[in-house]
């Protein structure tokens, strides 16, 4: 929706808006005022608040029948991640208008997966993609493109097609991640972005803000962070997928669960992330992953294994459980 059919925006104030980064009605809808505020560069709170709630009227969408938003559920799209078995117990792949999380130790295929992802999301939905482009956004400098370069070949896509319709942008802090992805809003709006990756989202603000005294800030940024995400997720009805790191579980607090280590982040991370996956290696093969759900609002809990390959991620079609799937997990990477 153009921003001049919001009432009371004329030409001159949807040029202020658009030089902000607010590209159209959705946008600003889904903006607190405090932050149109500081970027539409108003001196006072006012100005702000009139034209978000402006913008919320036009959408009308304040209050809304569970039966249209089990509606706009139905628009949801599924990608595949490469392996049947993951996407099965995903419910049919990494969803759109969703964050998904994929969490565990290092060397745990986190990574991996987010390759595989944004191949395969550039796949023909009949295909099991989304059929559109990717950003990816690497605050780890682990973004490998010869790996992309491969799992495209291998998947039968064009490499050279394949590599550009990913979007890398590299975030060196977290002020700078949060500045990139406000810039994401402009660039969903202008290319047919259906997958958005975070590998990973919190490494920077865990790396920045250390300390119990710094805590409540860093969960405060981080949670305005990802409901951005989340945001961005829900308008442009394109799949948002995180990773998170996962630290030793201390032996004294030990309490059983088949994970053997936290992800990191508390619960800000926790709450924003629609489906949490737990991943760890999986004996005998060491290119053998397991994948499960830690939580989810929507699906089972449920395991399942797969393999990294060449080709990205694929099925174990050998794989034979053991009866304790506990005993599989490694504690050291
Ligand atoms: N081309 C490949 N073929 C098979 N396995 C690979 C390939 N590239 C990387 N791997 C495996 O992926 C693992 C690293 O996973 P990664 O996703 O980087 O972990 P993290 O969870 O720390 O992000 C390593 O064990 C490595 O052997
Ligand atoms: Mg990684």
């Amino acid at each position: 929706m153009k921003l001049e059919e919001v009432k009371g925006v004329g030409p001159s104030v949807a040029r202020r808006l658009r030089a902000a980064g607010f590209i159209n009605v959705e946008t600003v809808a889904a903006t607190p005022a405090k932050e149109l505020m500081i970027k539409a560069d108003y001196k006072k709170l006012g100005p702000a608040l009139k034209i978000v709630a402006a913008a919320r009227e036009a959408l009308g969408n304040a209050f809304i029948s569970a039966w249209d938003i089990y509606q706009m559920t139905k628009n949801r799209l599924k990608c595949t991640t490469g392996s049947s078995a993951l996407d099965a117990l995903l419910g049919g792949g990494v969803e759109s208008q969703t964050i998904t999380e994929f969490t565990g130790k290092y060397g745990s295929g986190k990574t991996q997966i987010c390759h595989s992802l944004a191949v395969t999301a550039q796949l023909k939905p009949e295909k099991g993609g989304l059929g559109g482009q990717v950003l990816f956004f690497d605050t780890e400098g682990t973004f490998s493109s010869e790996r992309a370069y491969q799992i495209a070949c291998k998947n039968g896509l064009d490499p050279e097609d394949s590599l550009n319709n990913i979007t890398l942008s590299r975030a060196y802090t977290s002020d700078h991640q949060t500045f990139l992805l406000d810039h994401a809003f402009k660039l969903c709006a202008e290319q047919n972005i259906r997958l958005v990756i975070v590998d990973s989202a919190i490494s920077h603000f865990r790396g920045e803000y250390v300390g119990r005294e710094s805590l409540s800030e860093r969960q405060q940024k981080l949670n305005s962070y990802l409901h951005k995400l989340s945001r961005l997720a829900q308008i442009y009805n394109l799949a948002a997928v995180i990773t998170n790191q996962a630290i030793d579980r201390p032996v004294a607090s030990y309490v059983p669960t088949p994970f053997l280590g936290d992800p990191t982040g508390g619960n800000i991370i926790a709450h924003a992330s629609n489906t949490r996956v737990w991943l760890r290696r999986a004996k005998p093969k060491r290119s053998t992953r397991v994948a499960r759900i830690m939580a989810s609002s929507n699906l089972p809990e449920g395991e399942c294994v797969f393999r990294i390959t060449g080709r990205g991620i694929e099925d174990v079609e050998d794989y034979q459980p053991t009866e304790n799937t506990i005993e599989m997990e490694e504690t050291t990477a």
